[in-house]
């Protein structure tokens, strides 16, 4: 890799590390609008906590909670520390972790050994690999990815479509044509299931739609509410939370509701994830349909904060007290939950 393409690189995923440190990547005039749902108390819920399995197949594998950890680093010392940590977090509680984009191993096989400790510390947890949609779109040849899965034994693909983040980044892609047909070519033609995401501002039923039709496994929707990606590269532009954009996306309760209504007619998991930054709102995601949640930057802040175990308990806390909505609502499955427990919270009154 040319050393200027290096530099930019590395400073990119610096900045990234640091502002998503902080509070000051938020969404400020909206939210995952999850707070417009309450969930209907059962006065005579006969479900038994004890007995509650949220035990979850993620793409043919057993995961002990409907949970993973989204796409965030990699490529820097710094990055392959953080995806250690949360891989031991990760192996610990048996669940998926997402890897951050691995656009440089397309072009140098220098950082192979950094998958190689992910993959030894991961265990055998499934591993959901990262490459762009600017990548995908402009590749001459989409058999190039396989390298992915033989470089970082990954177990799934996912394909990050940003075109908020890379309209505000310096030198981004804004040219995605061929997007489609080579997603897929690459979903019916490598060697693992491939899913697409967003990166926060959200997936609608109508683009789910779209993508489904290429023969991708999974959405995430990753929708507005929690981190905003504009913002990030507003503030590494030097503007602020009072640009035009800064707010831009569509709300994760928004895209997992409608992409939901996609299950009637095809087979994909569906992963509810944008500012899942509480119990309630992890609760509120899977009772609205999807199959499994997942967040960010509270991850990376939990850890940054306190290490594995501080990773570890915020996610435990999070399903401890799923089995409490689910004992309080009358849901003895998860399947159970997402079946009109929720009430919109204009009605109650
Ligand atoms: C530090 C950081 C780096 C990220 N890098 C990537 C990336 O390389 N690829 C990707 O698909 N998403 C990336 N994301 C986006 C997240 O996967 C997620 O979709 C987004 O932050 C919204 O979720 P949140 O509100 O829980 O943070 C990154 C997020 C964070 C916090």
């Amino acid at each position: 890799m040319p050393n200027n393409h290096n530099d930019e690189l590395i400073k990119r995923k610096a900045d990234h590390l640091r502002l998503c440190a902080s509070d000051r990547v938020k969404y400020t005039a909206k939210t995952n609008g999850f707070e417009n749902y309450e969930f209907i108390h059962d006065a005579a819920t006969e479900t038994d906590i004890s007995a509650i399995d949220l035990r979850t197949l993620f793409f043919g594998h057993e995961i002990n909670v409907p949970f993973m950890i989204s796409c965030m680093t990699g490529g820097t010392d710094e990055a392959n520390n953080i995806n250690l940590k949360l891989a031991a977090a990760a192996r610990e509680l048996k669940i998926p972790l997402g890897l951050g984009s691995q656009r440089y191993l397309l072009e140098s096989n220098d950082l192979v050994h950094h998958f190689e400790m992910i993959r030894q510390e991961a265990g055998d947890i499934p591993l959901v690999g990262n490459i762009g949609a600017a990548q995908v779109s402009m590749t001459e040849n989409p058999d190039e990815f396989s390298i992915l899965v033989e470089a970082s034994k990954i177990d799934v693909l996912a394909v990050h479509l940003n075109p908020a983040q890379e309209l505000f980044q310096k030198g981004g892609d804004l040219n995605f044509t061929g997007l489609m047909k080579n997603l897929e070519y690459l979903a019916n033609h490598i060697e693992i299931p491939v899913i697409v995401k967003e990166v926060g501002s959200g997936i609608s039923g109508t683009t789910a739609a779209r993508l489904l039709e290429t023969g991708v496994k999974g959405i995430d929707v990753a929708g507005a509410g929690g981190t905003t990606w504009t913002g990030v590269e507003i503030l590494r532009n030097g503007g602020n939370s009072s640009h035009n954009f800064w707010n831009w996306g569509l709300p994760t309760s928004y895209c997992i509701r409608t992409v939901h209504e996609l299950k009637m007619k095809y087979d994909f998991l569906l992963i509810g994830s944008g500012g899942i930054d509480n119990s309630f709102d992890n609760a509120r995601a899977l009772a609205l349909g999807a199959d499994i949640t997942a967040s960010a930057r509270k991850v990376l802040q939990a850890l940054l904060e306190g290490g594995t175990d501080a990773v570890i308990n915020l996610i435990n806390g999070y399903f401890e007290d799923l089995k409490k909505i689910m004992f309080l609502t009358g849901s003895s499955t998860l399947s159970e939950l997402r079946n009109d427990k929720l009430i919109i919270k204009s009605e109650l009154f």
